[in-house]
């Protein structure tokens, strides 16, 4: 639950943000419980780790990404909307949680407020994986309210996010923006214009930030991963129809699960700083194209 009406940031805080000790943490992690006063002592370890905000972390590849950045050893503060969910997430993998809906400015302020307290501005990695396609109609036949919710999450949500996380990536060691865009924002398909031209656009933003922050200790890198078999992706852009949403994958062998998106994630991140890996596009082996899925028959 947001805590809009408590008084001070720190008190915000304590009741948004849920610290578990980490499970099984490859470097020392700061206990910041205390508030930015009583972090000093910790200053060393705080310049060695690396911290990260992972966006649509309550399922598939966001959580993944969590998973595995907590492996890496980073610092990892996970948003999405359903808390129950992200609870869950913090007791597996000891990372803090913000329940946000990011397509709220508020919230997202909310979320600026969070990293600076949490990281004392010093982000290392904004992971914006929050996002869906919503409906398989025509452009003729598409609702607008479908592609309105599309825009406002894969789009502006990101343009938020990037916006209020942005000082805090350029202010300390030097960070990472990465856009979780899809081969959706590379070609155009019958059925998923809504999709496509949202995650053109999210493509096209990360493009221009690279451009406009040359010069800046900031990477801009992209993800655009190919069929993914998550457990909700599928079935939010059917409406809930499990049937139509399970036909996607049937026949292909192995589609890329969530780990190995979260795989590539790290490991772009994880690079020497001065290596950008702009656009790293990811497909199962059986899916040559948008359009040319291999399926094997009974
Ligand atoms: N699966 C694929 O085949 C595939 C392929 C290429 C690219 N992608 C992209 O990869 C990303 C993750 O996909 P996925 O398969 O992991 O989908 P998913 O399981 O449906 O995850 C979407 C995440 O976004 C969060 N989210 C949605 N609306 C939000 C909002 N308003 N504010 C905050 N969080 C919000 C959801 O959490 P809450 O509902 O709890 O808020 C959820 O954690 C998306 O950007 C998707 O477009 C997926």
């Amino acid at each position: 639950m947001l805590a809009n009406d408590l008084g001070s940031t720190g008190r915000v805080l304590e009741a948004v943000l849920r610290f578990h000790p980490p499970a099984v943490p490859r470097v020392r992690l700061p206990d910041l419980r205390g508030g930015i006063g009583a972090m000093s002592q910790d200053d060393t370890a705080r310049a060695a780790t690396p911290t990260a905000v992972v966006t649509g972390a309550s399922s598939g590849i966001g959580a993944a990404t969590v998973r595995r950045l907590r492996a890496e050893g980073y610092d990892v503060l996970a948003v999405a909307r359903r808390a129950d969910r992200l609870d869950a997430l913090a007791a597996e993998t000891g990372c803090t949680t913000l329940t946000a809906d990011l397509t709220d400015q508020t919230d997202v302020d909310r979320l600026r407020g969070a990293v600076e307290e949490r990281f004392g501005g010093d982000l290392t990695a904004l992971v914006n994986n929050a996002g869906g396609a919503f409906g398989t109609d025509t452009v003729e036949t598409g609702r607008v309210e479908d592609w309105q919710r599309m825009f406002d999450v894969n789009v502006l949500a990101t343009l938020r996010v990037t916006q209020a996380l942005l000082p805090s990536l350029r202010s300390g060691r030097g960070g990472d923006v990465l856009v979780m865009s899809s081969t959706a924002a590379r070609i155009a398909y019958e059925g998923g214009g809504g999709y496509t031209a949202a995650k053109h656009a999210e493509s096209v933003m990360a493009e221009t930030l690279r451009l406009e922050l040359a010069g800046d200790p900031v990477r801009v890198l992209e993800v655009a991963p190919g069929m993914v078999k998550t457990e909700e992706f599928s079935l939010n852009r059917t409406g809930g129809d499990a049937a139509r949403a399970e036909a996607v994958y049937v026949g292909v062998r192995e589609p890329l699960v969530a780990e190995d998106v979260a795989d590539c994630v790290a490991w772009m991140l994880t690079r020497p700083r001065h290596v950008n890996v702009d656009l790293l596009v990811v497909r199962p082996l059986a899916q040559a194209a948008q359009h040319k899925v291999v399926r094997e028959r009974d």
